[in-house]
């Protein structure tokens, strides 16, 4: 090591014990067509603990991470020379820069600043988008460009991946886990809600997790796969599986996005089954209940109408599997996913696990006389819970 490069070091190291250093950034690639553009430091608060947080720029991604002192100090040590060239140091009364020519030799320079600055410490928060179209399994999943540009037609898509987002943020962030959070999306399809959800709770919540993408469609499986694959991403993996058949050995979230008429209650009752903290699932199309409904031949005055049968029975279907998931303790909720202009089928049904006992008789009830009314034998749900 040049003496001048340890010089930088140490003016780092001594920053960081006197907790002086405002910023520090890496520039000027060693290596023209490195990926890694350059590196932005700054000090953290994180659990009470200092840590220095180092966004990598990529040319079409940013990564996030905490270091410690020493962890800092040797990542620094294995970028400077061999990835960067330049590297300047913003402390609260210096700018000390570190400049490397091309034939190797270090020089350093040191500036005292006018006005003495103040150390900024973020609490916990890290400023990463929720989605980041610029993330390289976007294009790979047709929603951008290569420039990560969302592509005109995919314009909607995206908004209602962003929502979904923003709604499972809001779910996910006053849960505590311990350890990986293990989720399974079934009925993942092309992964576009699989990959956000994956992209929200590493890099924006920074959290350890296990998600499997279950999906019946084996090519989907295969292609879904190569792009987790060639993305480097840990932690999330399609499985070629029904959801009827999926064993997951434990399980914090469920989540069935548009899952298919009953498979919808088949995801359900596997959330319920594993004791899952959180159920997220937004209903696709409801035959099984208005299948009933029309057999039994009882109409009143909302079904006689075709558009009001359909929607009553979109109504009672999703009704009872909220009771039911009520019934095993779960607290429901209905909201809506998006505006209707994306896609009608917006309603998300959420149950958070509580410890109150619910009142099952009330609930039976309440059940028993809905499936009366409109002459309904049985929910698919209940036969199989
Ligand atoms: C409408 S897509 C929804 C995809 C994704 N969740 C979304 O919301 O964008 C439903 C997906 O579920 C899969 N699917 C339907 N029934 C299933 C079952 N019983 N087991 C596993 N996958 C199923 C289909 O192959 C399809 O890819």
């Amino acid at each position: 090591m040049t003496e001048n490069l340890e010089k930088f070091l140490n003016r780092v190291s001594e920053s960081a014990a006197q907790s002086t250093l405002v910023k520090m950034t890496l520039s000027k690639p060693a290596q023209k067509h490195d990926e890694l553009r350059n590196i932005y430091v700054k000090p953290v608060l994180i659990k009470e603990k200092r840590l220095f947080n180092f966004t990598y720029h990529y040319e079409r991604r940013d990564e996030v991470k905490n270091y410690d002192v020493e962890q800092m100090l040797d990542v620094l040590k294995g970028m400077i020379p061999d990835r960067f060239l330049n590297a300047v140091l913003f402390t609260v009364s210096d700018d000390v820069t570190l400049l490397i020519s091309s034939k190797g030799k270090a020089t350093i320079q040191i500036k005292k600043v006018q006005e003495c600055r103040e150390q900024s410490l973020e609490h916990d928060k890290q400023k990463v988008r929720l989605i980041n179209p610029a993330n390289p399994w976007w294009c790979q999943l047709g929603l951008t460009t290569r420039e990560g540009k969302i592509t005109a037609d995919m314009q909607h898509k995206f908004k209602q991946i962003y929502k979904y987002a923003e709604i499972v943020e809001s779910l996910v962030k006053p849960m505590k886990f311990d350890g990986t959070v293990h989720i399974a999306d079934m009925g993942a399809g092309k992964g576009y809600l699989t990959f956000a959800l994956y992209e929200l709770l590493t890099q924006r919540l920074h959290l350890d997790v296990d998600i499997k993408g279950v999906e019946i469609r084996p090519d989907l499986v295969l292609k879904i796969n190569e792009i987790i694959k060639s993305s480097g991403l840990k932690g999330l993996e399609f499985v070629k599986s029904s959801i009827e058949a999926f064993q997951p050995e434990k399980l914090d979230v469920l989540i069935a996005l548009h899952a298919c008429d009953t498979a919808t209650d088949d995801a359900i009752a596997k959330g319920i089954r594993a004791g899952a903290e959180l159920i997220v699932c937004a209903p696709c199309c409801h035959k099984q209940i208005r299948q009933e409904m029309e057999r039994s031949g009882k109409v009143d005055a909302i079904t006689r109408y075709g558009i009001f049968m359909e929607r009553q029975a979109v109504m009672i279907t999703d009704t009872i599997r909220a009771l039911m998931m009520e019934y095993y303790g779960y607290k429901t909720q209905v909201m809506e996913f998006i505006e209707m202009e994306h896609t009608p089928k917006n309603v998300l049904l959420v149950g958070r696990k509580t410890d109150k006992t619910p009142d099952r008789l009330m609930i039976s009830k309440a059940i028993g006389d809905l499936k009366r009314q409109y002459g309904i034998q049985k929910h698919y749900l209940e036969t199989i819970l």
